[in-house]
């Protein structure tokens, strides 16, 4: 690990549609540092499963495929571009059947454990904007700056119902907003790595606020602590 110790770690967590993976995103290409997208990985895990006929509560076969997986970001901060296997799967993990899935299968001990040095190796120089769950309190704990951004569930499930219609799908409100609901209640409530905020996490609340004003935000919090 003492490679990393100089190598400064920026952590994002909240909820999906809190805002995270814009804004991390963008803080990572503004810092010129590289980005992980955490979830990219559960998703990508579940939707391997499903191909090749693995339940979703199969602990075991889960932690076996988890290390076989040949998963790229080739473009890393730039796009989400996720190649597995040589097969771009960038739009098949984005749907709502693969995050629900990603859901199930980080409620796995295991599969969380088996992932964990897999994370841990995102973390180059000249430095690494990690986004997801447990990234400030489980994946980098001595991370250099933490933020943890909220938003309503109801203000999330419109991000997420516009973001869909974007893709040209109709969506169902209520739908969305209970799938987010029933998410949330699993995310927080599993015996590991439940999704809180770091203690020493710099907590921001997205619901009133735009892309501009949110990025403008983090980007004082980072700073002071990066400064520190
Ligand atoms: O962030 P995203 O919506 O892509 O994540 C999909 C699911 O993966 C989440 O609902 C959560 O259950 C799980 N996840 C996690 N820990 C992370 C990232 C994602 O448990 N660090």
């Amino acid at each position: 690990m003492k490679k990393h110790q100089t190598i400064p770690v920026i952590t994002v967590d909240g909820p999906s549609g809190s805002g995270k993976g814009t804004i991390s995103r963008m803080l990572a290409r503004e810092l010129g540092f590289h980005f992980l997208d955490s979830g990219a990985l559960y998703r990508l895990l579940a939707y391997a499963a499903g191909q090749r006929g693995i339940a979703l509560d199969d602990e075991p076969a889960l932690v076996k495929l988890s290390a076989e997986l040949d998963i790229r970001f080739p473009a890393d901060d730039d796009s989400d571009l996720v190649v597995l296997g040589g097969q771009d799967v960038t739009s098949a993990i984005r749907t709502e059947q693969a995050g629900r899935g990603a859901s199930l299968v980080a409620a796995l001990p295991a599969v969380r454990q088996a992932l964990l040095e897999r994370q841990r190796d995102f973390r180059k120089a000249p430095g690494l904007v990690a986004d997801g769950r447990d990234m400030g309190t489980v994946v980098f704990p001595a991370a250099d700056a933490k933020i943890f951004l909220t938003a309503s569930a109801e203000e999330r499930a419109r991000r997420r119902c516009n973001q869909l219609k974007e893709l040209g799908l109709e969506p169902v409100f209520e739908d969305i907003l209970a799938d987010i609901k029933a998410r949330d209640e699993r995310d927080a409530n599993r015996p590991v790595a439940p999704l809180r905020p770091a203690p020493d996490a710099e907590r921001v609340d997205t619901s009133g606020l735009d892309i501009p004003a949110t990025i403008e935000r983090v980007r004082n919090l980072v700073k002071n602590h990066l400064n520190q």
